[in-house]
């Protein structure tokens, strides 16, 4: 079958990698791509958040499946468009990414289906805002409505942090993003990723991950999108991983339903686990960057199959075939980031590094120049091993990052910490 695939990240990378390796693709295109892409599919020119257009590219290359990475396209309907256009993709409705694109909707649905998750108040104004976090005092969370990419959540230590971020939100920092606030009860306890997909009825898991957010070494430092993460993570034993499926994840896909908008697609729900149960921090309607990359190097071509029972409405008959093995990625950034930092800086040395079912280095903001490698983003590559043990898979990551030529690129040198 010819497969098409939305985004351009280190999640897509590792996406078309693992789909590349299943015998049912014949033919893999991934819109725009990047550097590293281009070494397991062709890469194509395409405004993905554009449903007319994405729809017009599938006729044209003869598409039978599309894969949808990022959440933007999502929440902009193209799902909507393939599904009317008759094209088979993977990916929730628009009304259904609302539980990424609307912090409230979800809190909302939570509510309606009796979800556990942290107290919380909407508001459209700074006024009353302000009024509830002085009486709530700290620490508090402030999270802008829509999508901020990445930026929308304070997790406000200090009252004056928490008045900072309300005035900001209103002032206007995010943009309509902003335009609504939701605060509510900061949650103790360790966050972690569970990763479930759902075809509008049914469920079924397809890993756990924990991310590293902070920029620098033991949590310090400004969040990013994530600087590495492992897979599975311990933190979610099979006990809690069953109480989420039972009190949050199903009761979620029943209201989906319920109210006429059922949720088909991957559903990440971000959780707090504190005292041997979780809680829902937030869900997204898309596989985590850089989780994806762990999740599809422990799955590898069987992704293909299990994103297409679950647009095909099949998940019950689907099963994962799971190895004991864990996977871990460093992610590799550019001098600065999350702040500003340089673009077009070498890289050396990525050709003469392992590419094979353990080894893999997932390319995130990258082009080629003149033939040379050279970055292109914030986040760069994603240095990514599977073995038997997390140390071991820990160690393969950091022997291929100290291969890696870039001198005008960094790392966090503890990813896996918490579960070693
Ligand atoms: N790594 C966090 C995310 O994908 O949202």
């Amino acid at each position: 079958m010819n497969i098409l695939v939305l985004g351009g990240g280190g999640r897509e990378h590792a996406l078309a990698w693992a789909i590349a390796q299943n015998p049912k693709c014949d033919r893999l295109i991934v819109a725009p791509g990047n550097a590293g892409i281009a070494g397991v599919a062709e890469c194509a020119a395409l405004d993905i958040l554009d449903g007319a257009a994405v729809v017009a590219f599938c006729e044209t290359h003869a598409i039978d499946f599309v894969v949808i990475g990022p959440e933007a396209p999502l929440a902009a309907g193209v799902a909507d468009a393939l599904a009317a256009a008759g094209v088979l993709a993977f990916g929730p409705s628009a009304a259904a990414a609302r539980l990424e694109a609307s912090k409230a909707f979800t809190k909302d649905i939570c509510d309606a289906c009796g979800a556990p998750t942290a107290a919380w108040a909407r508001f459209t104004e700074a006024a009353p805002a302000l009024a509830y976090v002085r009486a709530k005092g700290a620490p508090i969370v402030v999270k802008a409505d829509g999508l901020a990419a990445g930026k929308g959540v304070v997790v406000a230590m200090t009252l004056a942090e928490a008045e900072a971020a309300v005035t900001d939100m209103f002032a206007g920092s995010l943009g309509a993003a902003g335009a609504e606030v939701v605060i509510e009860d900061f949650m103790p306890g360790e966050e972690a990723s569970f990763f479930i997909l759902c075809d509008g009825t049914d469920v079924l898991p397809v890993g756990t991950a924990q991310d590293h957010k902070r920029v620098g070494d033991g949590d310090t430092g400004p969040n990013t999108g994530g600087m590495g993460a492992y897979s599975p993570a311990p933190v979610l034993t099979p006990a809690i991983q069953a109480q989420v499926l039972d009190e949050i994840v199903k009761p979620t896909v029943a209201e989906m339903a319920r109210r006429g908008m059922p949720y088909t697609g991957v559903l990440y729900a971000g959780l707090m686990i504190d005292r041997g149960r979780a809680r829902l921090v937030e869900y997204n309607v898309r596989f985590g960057d850089p989780e994806a990359q762990v999740l599809m190097m422990r799955l590898g071509a069987q992704t293909l199959d299990l994103l297409l029972a679950c647009a095909e409405g099949r998940l019950a008959e689907a099963r994962v075939n799971w190895a004991e093995d864990h996977a871990l990625t460093v992610v590799m950034a550019a001098r600065g980031y999350p702040g500003d930092h340089d673009r077009g800086t070498p890289i050396r040395g990525l050709d003469a590094l392992p590419e094979d079912s353990r080894h893999m280095v997932f390319h995130a903001g990258t082009a080629r120049k003149d033939g040379a490698m050279v970055a292109t983003g914030g986040r760069v590559l994603n240095v990514t091993a599977r073995a038997e043990t997390l140390r071991a898979a820990r160690e393969a990551a950091y022997a291929m990052v100290a291969e890696i030529d870039w001198p005008d690129g960094f790392c966090r040198s503890d990813i896996g910490w918490r579960a070693l």
